[in-house]
Order: structure tokens, then C-alpha cells, then sequence
């Protein structure tokens, strides 16, 4: 499906939506008079009030080429409507004219701010996504392929509507691979499907079990262990600004393809949905592909550690000791906190090889995220207020929220083992916290956040907009991160 911004109504169109507020009249959208007059008679008969999301459908018009008009309320106050109903009022659009080819698109004069019309545009992209990959009968079907949204500005609003297209495209990327099933996504074919996106620039590294053994990533070893499948490490570079040497930004996610708990096995109930264990890593891989589509003019890097977590006569058992790379010894006191794990060692990694600005990991660490927060917004940790405040901002803007929460010495103690550097869970509540500080014990000075997105990688409320079970939380964040601090 596919969004244009186009300076004419076209006699193509299958259907228009007229989006509208209380106070602006259908004059002067272009619309010729005789329907003006039929869509006001409807307006009329039906008692439509112009509401903030009421909508009107009305067919049977005298010509029979148009098959349907929709009116589409914007309320009483246009200062109201923020970009993010647009965003859901794109979505809606896309829904409600499943059935069409081509439908047009007239909003009211007075959304004059280019952002908006954009984000309804966006809106539209993402209300598109379908997983129908292992459907063979009773698919979910769009015939819908194009919508084009009239405006005066429609050259200079499809250049930079471009950005949109490339971070729907991350988020699909990111959403497709959290809903794949783990027999088809297991870590080598997530590397492989990794290692297509160099068409697009990026330069992508691939470690198997013997180079991270030479690299001495026991911790992460330890995870993947009881697998039959072999764990990777995938590096993904992107180098979009090559003016400066600056230190390059590094996002870390958790792949955890799936997680049995191991030999602290999971309970049956829902174990399925733990397919969505690597939510994390699929967040920065998206994140990856739109930089890299859109051409960011940043040096960023990506780092994912994927594995399998499973019980077997193999498996890594509570009461092991590891050491991680960073030479910190761990005893393992729940095989079912594996998250941490992988990302000790992926953390440690991307700070001694890169050297970077920042580091932000996402994953999907603990279940009392979810106890929280819900699905609704996602966990901020970190050692800097500064790339906090900053998180939070781009959270905002691109509606991929977080909240912050607390970092210190009482809680880091609470992860102190008796024959190890640090056990793997702490005791006394407060999971997501301690899970944080235990990341945080393999991050030195640089500044680091850690996102907790174990309720909003999957089920966030269904919406107009989010429409399948994997969200692809996280990519509209990072990349409004990096836009609105990074790009210069
Ligand atoms: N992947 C889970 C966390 C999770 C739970 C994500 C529910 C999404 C939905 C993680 O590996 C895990 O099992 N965490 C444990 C930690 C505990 C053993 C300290 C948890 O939260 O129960
Ligand atoms: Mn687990
Ligand atoms: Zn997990």
C-alpha cells in the first residue's frame, strides 16, 4: 500500500474521505458542486455533528464511478487534535476502505502544518500491516493500494514524507520477525535475514559459538547452551555521517528467539507467546533499516545477541558459575533470567570494541515490567539524566512512550552472591530494577539506557494502527532519538 501526496483530486479514486471540522465548510476542497449538495442532504438526514472520530459513509451517489464518500469529524477545536490522532486517523482510513483500490483523500484547509498530514499518511502505512505468511485459507485481505492525500504543498511534503515511509518500514521489518515462530526463526536464520538488509548499506558481522568462545562470552554462551540451535552475536554498522570522526551511538537488543526459562522452565500457560523474547533485538534491527533506507546522517551501530533458551541434559543449570567477558563471575540462580545474560556480554562487547557516544539496550527482561506499566508504556532506566530527558522527549513525539525509573546502590546490592561476583535475580521485589542494575554492573562511565519492553513489544492494545500482535515498539522511538539529538 502506498501513501502520495498529490496536488489534484484524481477521477481514479474509488472513494474520498473528507476530513473535516465543525467550523470549515466543503467548499473550496475542490469537490464539484452536485456532490457538495449530496454529501450536505446526508449530513443532514443522518444528524452527522462533525465529532472528533464520528464518520459518515455515504454511497449510491448519482455517479456511479465514485463508489463511496466518507466525512470524517476533526471536533469543534483543530488545536485539540494531536498528531498522534492523525496517526490514528490514518489508520482508520486504511481500515474503513479495506475494499477500494484507490481513494482520495481531502483534509481541511486549516491543518495547515505539514507534520499532521503527514502523520495521518504514516498512520495509513502502518494500519496496513498484515502477517498472513502461514494463513492458507480465511486470510485477512486489503485490496487497497493507494491513497492519495491532496494538499498545496505536495512536493515538498513528499520528500520529507520519506522519512515516514522508511521508519514503517523498520517497524514492519521489527514486527515481522517478532511474530515469525521460533522453528522458522531460530538465531542463524534471524542472522541470515539480518545479513540481506547490507543491500541497503549497512555492513553487517555475523559471530558463531567459536568466536564468541575466543571472545570468552560465557555469559551469553551460557544462555544457549541447551539449545540445538547455535547462538550469534550480528553487528549491523551504519556510517551515514562520514564529514565527522564522531563516536558512533550503539543500540543493543535482547534475541532470545525463545525462552523456555530453561531448566527453571516457564509454565505451560502462554509459553507461546515467548516466541516474542527477542522483541528487543527486533526493535534495534528496524531501527537499523530505517537509518539506513532513510540515509541518517549519523554513525550508528547495532548489536543483537541471539539464542535459544531450553532445557536439556546440556543446559546450564541453577547454582552454575559463569564468567562473563568482562571477566565479572555470575552464579546463575534462575535459568529463566537469561536475558541479562546475553546482554552483559553484548553490552560489554560494544563498549570496548566501538567506543561509543551512548549505549541504549532494549529487551524484553522482565515479567514485572508488565506488572507495572501494562503494555502501554515501556521502562526507562539509566545512568544519565540528560539521555533520559532525552528518551522521554522522543518518546512523545513519536508515541512509542517511556517512564523512568530509579537506579542505586540498595537495589545493586540486592544482586550480591555468596560465592560470586553477582547472582543473576535479586530477592525482595522490584525485578525490573534489579535486572537493570545487573546491566548496569557491565556498563562503565559511558552514558547508557536501558528499555525495558517486555509489555509493549507485543499486545499493546489493538488499534487502528497497530494492528498484529508485535507492536515493533522502538523504532519510532530510536529513530526520532536520533533525528531530533544526533542529526546535524
Ligand atoms: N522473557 C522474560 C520476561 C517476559 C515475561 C517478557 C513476560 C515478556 C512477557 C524473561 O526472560 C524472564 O523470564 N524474566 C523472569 C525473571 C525472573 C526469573 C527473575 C521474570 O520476569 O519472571
Ligand atoms: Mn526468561
Ligand atoms: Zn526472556
Amino acid at each position: 500500500m502506498k501513501v502520495k501526496f498529490v496536488s489534484k483530486l484524481s477521477k481514479m479514486s474509488d472513494a474520498i474521505f473528507i476530513i473535516l471540522s465543525k467550523k470549515s465548510s466543503l467548499k473550496n476542497l475542490g469537490l464539484k458542486d452536485e456532490f457538495i449538495k449530496e454529501i450536505l442532504r446526508s449530513i443532514d438526514n443522518k444528524g452527522f455533528k462533525f465529532n472528533l472520530n464520528e464518520i459518515l459513509e455515504i454511497n449510491n451517489f448519482s455517479d456511479k464511478k465514485l463508489k463511496s464518500i466518507f466525512v470524517y469529524g476533526l471536533g469543534n477545536k483543530l488545536n485539540d487534535v494531536s498528531f498522534l490522532d492523525y496517526e490514528k486517523i490514518g489508520g482508520r482510513i486504511t481500515e474503513l476502505t479495506k475494499s477500494k483500490n484507490q481513494i482520495s483523500v481531502l483534509i481541511d484547509k486549516d491543518v495547515s502544518n505539514e507534520e499532521f498530514l503527514m502523520r495521518l499518511g504514516y498512520g495509513s502505512i502502518l494500519g496496513s500491516y498484515l502477517f498472513n505468511k502461514y494463513k492458507t485459507k480465511n486470510l485477512r485481505k486489503s485490496e487497497l493500494s493507494l491513497i492519495e492525500v491532496i494538499t498545496n504543498n505536495s512536493l515538498k511534503i513528499n520528500r520529507n514524507f520519506n522519512r515516514y515511509k522508511c521508519i514503517a518500514e523498520g517497524v514492519f521489518f521489527a514486527r515481522d520477525l517478532v511474530n515469525e515462530p521460533s522453528n522458522i526463526l531460530y538465531p542463524k536464520e534471524y542472522a541470515n535475514r539480518i545479513k540481506k538488509l547490507k543491500k541497503y548499506g549497512l555492513k553487517i558481522e555475523v559471530f558463531g559459538e567459536t568466536k564468541m568462545k575466543a571472545l570468552k562470552m560465557d555469559s551469553l554462551l551460557g544462555v544457549g547452551q541447551g539449545s540445538q540451535r547455535e547462538s550469534q552475536l550480528v553487528l549491523m554498522h551504519w556510517n551515514g555521517n562520514k564529514a565527522k570522526k564522531t563516536k558512533p551511538l550503539c543500540f543493543v537488543g535482547k534475541g532470545v528467539c525463545f525462552d523456555s526459562g530453561g531448566i527453571s522452565i516457564k509454565p505451560s500457560n502462554k509459553m507461546e507467546e515467548m516466541i516474542g523474547d527477542m522483541g528487543g533485538s527486533a526493535a534495534v534491527v528496524g531501527t537499523m533499516l530505517s537509518l539506513a533506507k532513510r540515509k541518517a546522517k549519523v554513525n550508528a551501530i547495532g548489536v543483537v545477541g541471539l539464542v535459544e533458551n531450553m532445557p536439556d541434559g546440556k543446559a546450564q543449570k541453577p547454582g552454575d558459575i559463569v564468567k562473563s567477558m568482562s571477566g565479572q563471575t555470575i552464579e546463575i540462580q534462575n535459568t529463566d533470567a537469561e536475558g541479562r545474560l546475553v546482554l552483559a556480554d553484548a553490552l560489554w562487547y560494544a563498549q570496548k570494541r566501538f567506543k561509543p557516544e551512548l549505549m541504549i539496550d532494549l529487551a524484553t527482561l522482565t515479567g514485572a515490567m508488565v506488572v507495572s506499566l501494562g503494555s502501554l508504556i515501556a521502562g526507562l532506566f539509566s545512568n544519565n539524566d540528560k539521555l533520559s530527558k532525552n528518551l522521554i522527549n522522543a518518546g512523545e513525539d513519536s508515541g512509542d512512550l517511556v517512564w523512568r525509573f530509579p537506579l542505586n546502590d540498595s537495589y545493586d546490592k540486592l544482586i550480591n552472591s555468596r560465592f560470586a561476583d553477582m547472582k543473576n535475580i535479586g530477592m525482595g521485589g522490584a525485578g525490573s530494577i534489579t535486572a537493570a542494575q545487573f546491566l548496569q554492573r557491565f556498563v562503565n562511565r559511558v552514558p547508557w539506557a536501558h528499555l525495558d519492553i517486555a509489555g509493549t513489544a507485543t499486545g499493546m492494545p489493538k488499534s487502528s494502527t497497530n494492528t498484529s500482535w508485535a507492536t515493533g515498539f522502538g523504532v519510532h522511538l530510536l529513530d526520532t532519538f536520533v533525528k531530533k539529538f544526533y542529526e546535524k
